[in-house]
């Protein structure tokens, strides 16, 4: 289903990255059994897929794919918040839903959860529009960064408390392209720098 080239093509990019901790394969092999699961549990249901952009783009296309039930999609994008309004968990939409969606069953679809503070501002927005369920899956949870308790009903795999690159995930807007996911090298991660 997804474009899987070997972690060599990947030249330049691959360099920058110390260890893969998932593969293309495993990736892949987790997506479709939470695809299983969803298309069961939600069998009958329309449920509408909520993502934020960018980053879960490339979870979003193969969840979708791997969903044998009727469903919906839908984005947010959200502005890049500064150090401060990010501590306090504030966001600003910078593109809403396209439809209502009161009476709707909703799955917010995630790369990944790390406070969780993000996640925990947009779920409160959309709850106060009445869905008539509303539920999260993530691919990737890092449990140990959490401040705040968010019910995950679908989750991938956990990380460690480490900034991790590939399957979407960006430091400085690259990386996203790599089909894996992987830690980056201390000389390219430079979290001080502007
Ligand atoms: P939080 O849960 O509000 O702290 O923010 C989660 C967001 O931070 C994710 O949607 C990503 O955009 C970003 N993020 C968190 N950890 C990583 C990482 O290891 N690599 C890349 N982006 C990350
Ligand atoms: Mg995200």
């Amino acid at each position: 289903m997804s474009i899987q080239l070997p972690p060599e093509a990947y030249g330049e990019l691959t360099q920058g990255i110390s260890r893969i901790l998932y593969t293309a394969e495993q990736i892949e092999q987790r997506v479709h059994e939470i695809g299983r699961e969803i298309s069961r549990d939600y069998e009958g249901c329309r449920p509408l897929f909520i993502g934020v952009l960018k980053g879960v783009f490339p979870f979003m296309a193969d969840l979708l794919r791997a969903v044998t039930i009727p469903v919906e999609v839908d984005f947010m994008a959200i502005a890049n918040y500064t150090a401060v309004a990010r501590g306090q968990g504030f966001v600003r939409v910078q593109k809403d839903l396209d439809e209502p969606i009161t009476n709707r069953h909703i799955l917010f679809v995630e790369d990944v959860i790390d406070t969780g503070l993000t996640l925990n501002y947009l779920l409160n927005l959309l709850k106060a529009r009445n869905p008539a369920t509303l539920k999260v899956c993530t691919l990737f949870d890092k449990p140990e960064r959490r401040l705040i308790r968010i019910p995950i009903r679908y989750r991938g795999f956990d990380l460690p408390d480490r900034f991790v690159v590939g399957y979407g995930l960006d430091y400085r807007e690259m990386y996203r392209n790599l089909p894996f996911v992987g830690l980056l090298k201390p000389e390219v991660f430079r979290p001080s720098a502007p």
